[in-house]
């Protein structure tokens, strides 16, 4: 089955043709970072009129790049939520009209399953069940088990600023570019072992996180002066990154998870990719970069089972807007 997923959930205009929800013959992604960077993040309004200049061209390209027309697409698939409203309904009408008009079937898909499967690109074996995910991304930070495909138990997660949010304030408050993820990641490879040390929440041995501390803790360092921007980011990422594998390993061992899924735009940090591998009891899986950050092919991914399953979404369905595993 050939499916045409589209995802505009935030800041990226995306498009996949993606067969049998396992292989993407084609991925692409229009970013808007240089739009948001004079901002220092997201401007709402800004992103849906960008989605819409870019929506056409980018399915096209998606298209072109299978080397297939819309004749060969046997199902369309859209993210309903969560993200910005604005940004969703472009995306999402844009799916749901191409269904509309060439009669195909349609399924709205939700994001964050999207970065799990985003597992489910990669070349070889399947991921096994039960597994656990550790979904971070700029607007979520979830532990969630996986007895069996589209099975969600959300068992930890932020109470307060999701792993990117906080790296990308982090960033902000360090001087470095939107989104600071990247940028802060790059400069802790300048960076090192100091006298600087930041506090790591471990909220009493639950499978929550908090990361609000840790900004104010870096703020503070900021309004003293005299520090290494380096060695902040350097301990700041240290300190994120210790508390995400740490938590994450051991409830995969708690729930005897045979297997590890890394999802969202965080996983693409190499430190975190590292600690997870070397202290997880069990295998982890990682995708590649350029299906960690947002994209259409995991949308894709998401829809190639669901439509195998015989599941179909109606054409009034509604978006939604927050962190929701019930809404799969
Ligand atoms: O999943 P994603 O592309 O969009 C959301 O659904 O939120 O995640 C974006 C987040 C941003 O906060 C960005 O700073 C962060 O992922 N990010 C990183 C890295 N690359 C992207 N954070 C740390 N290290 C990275 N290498
Ligand atoms: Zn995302």
């Amino acid at each position: 089955m050939q499916v045409l997923a589209i995802e505009s959930s935030c800041d990226e205009t995306a498009a996949a043709v993606v067969v049998d929800g396992r292989v993407a013959r084609s991925s692409i992604v229009a970013s808007q970072i240089d739009l948001h960077a004079k901002y220092g993040g997201v401007v709402p309004e800004v992103a849906s009129r960008q989605h819409l200049r870019k929506i056409i061209p980018v399915i096209e390209e998606a298209l072109e790049a299978a080397d297939c027309t819309l004749d060969d697409i046997d199902a369309v698939a859209g993210t309903r939520g969560p993200g910005l409203a604005g940004s969703l309904l472009v995306g999402y009408n844009a799916a749901k009209a191409i269904a509309f008009g060439r009669d195909l079937p349609f399924l709205g898909i939700n994001h964050l399953e999207g970065h799990i499967y985003a597992n489910w690109l990669v070349e070889g074996p399947e991921p096994r069940f039960p597994a656990l995910a550790l979904v971070v991304s700029g607007g979520h930070t979830d532990l969630v088990f996986m007895r069996g495909h589209g099975e969600y138990e959300r068992l930890g997660g932020t109470r307060d600023d999701a792993a990117g949010e906080a790296f990308d304030k982090v960033g902000r408050l360090l001087g470095l570019p939107f989104p600071g993820g990247p940028h802060v990641a790059k400069k802790a490879l300048e960076g090192g072992k100091s006298s600087l040390h930041l506090p790591r929440a471990r909220m009493g041995g639950t499978y929550d996180f908090s990361f609000s501390g840790l900004k104010t803790a870096v703020l503070h360092i900021v309004h003293a002066g005299q520090y290494s921007v380096p060695d902040i980011a350097w301990e700041f990422q240290e300190a994120v990154v210790d508390v995400l594998t740490e938590k994450t390993s051991r409830l995969a061992q708690e729930l005897g998870a045979v297997e590890v899924l890394v999802a969202g735009g965080v996983a693409a940090n190499q430190r975190l990719r590292e600690e997870l591998r070397e202290r997880c009891p069990v295998p982890v899986r990682i995708p590649p970069m350029h299906f960690c950050t947002d994209n259409a092919a995991m949308i894709g991914a998401v829809a190639g089972h669901r439509f195998g399953l015989g599941q179909r979404s109606p054409l009034d369905e509604d978006i939604f807007t927050t962190n929701q595993w019930s809404r799969v």
